[in-house]
């Protein structure tokens, strides 16, 4: 597969029609959740009656596109999640996860009556099980633990000096507040970089591209760029693609700068 980078725009169900079967190994889509959002072009207020038709629409599309060993990952939200799903499954993918994206800052407030939101549900589904994965490790919980001799059915346990396996609850702020003033740019639903960055080092190899249907402010395919990874993105708002081309340009910048400090 040749390496592309390049945010189109126009609506991705035409767009992923013109890119060829089985031709990516990762696709993450983060589509309009049927809310209230605005994004321009696309008023979630105005989409309501037609989401669930449009959502079967371009996942039929996205499965076209994902290679025997491909894995597509799609964001969404609690209410309409259950939906998203069952297509999935009646388009023949494979079920491996739902993950709970969970966040402790920039909660959604539902008002007094109900519980405050602190997660996202992230499906990850592959095309077969001979699905790409390289595992995702973290520090071990208890570091104490650790300094004394365990012992399991009466055998030394070693840990694993790059970590305990990740678990299906992925902690990641959102970019709420000063800390990310940085990170931030102009458009309401922003995905963080440290997540879309986990998501494409270990569901995908180096050098695959990696299809984002949703390219909003760019987020995956800067992430792509820094796990040196190529990107096609569609993005229907000429303004938010402006913006993802800039984020993208600023990333390949810092990533040949990488390069240049790199030791001879
Ligand atoms: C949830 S946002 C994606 C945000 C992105 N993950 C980021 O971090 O910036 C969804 C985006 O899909 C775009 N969009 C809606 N319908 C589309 C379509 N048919 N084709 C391409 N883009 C579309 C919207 O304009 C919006 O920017």
């Amino acid at each position: 597969m040749s390496t592309r980078e390049e945010i189109i725009l126009g609506d991705c169900i035409e767009g992923m029609s013109r890119l060829d079967a089985g031709s990516f190994n990762l696709i993450v889509a983060d589509p309009p959740y049927n809310l209230n959002k605005d994004f321009g072009l696309w008023k979630e207020t105005e989409r309501k009656t037609e989401w669930r038709e449009w959502t079967l629409k371009w996942l039929q599309k996205a499965n076209r596109l994902l290679s025997d060993e491909g894995n597509i990952f799609v964001y969404g939200i609690h209410h309409h999640m259950c939906w998203v799903q069952c297509m999935m499954y009646e388009l023949g993918l494979v079920y491996r996860r739902q993950i709970i994206w969970n966040y402790e800052n920039g909660f959604a407030g539902y008002g007094k009556r109900s519980l405050n939101a602190t997660y996202e549900p992230l499906l990850w589904f592959s095309k077969t099980d001979q699905y790409i994965y390289s595992p995702i490790r973290e520090p071990y919980k208890s570091q104490e633990r650790l300094k004394h001799k365990i012992t399991k059915n009466g055998k030394v346990w070693e840990p694993n000096p790059e970590g305990r396996m990740a678990g299906d609850i992925w902690s990641f702020p959102t970019l709420a507040g000063r800390r990310f003033r940085d990170e931030k740019v102009k458009h309401p639903t922003q995905k963080p970089l440290s997540i879309s960055r986990r998501i494409i080092k270990h569901f995908s190899n180096p050098g695959d591209t990696v299809l984002v249907p949703f390219a909003g402010s760019g987020s995956e395919c800067v992430a792509a760029v820094m796990e040196k990874r190529g990107f096609v993105g569609f993005e229907l708002n000429p303004d938010y693609v402006q913006l993802a081309r800039d984020r993208v340009a600023a990333a390949r910048q810092d990533a040949a700068g990488d390069l240049l400090t790199l030791p001879a």
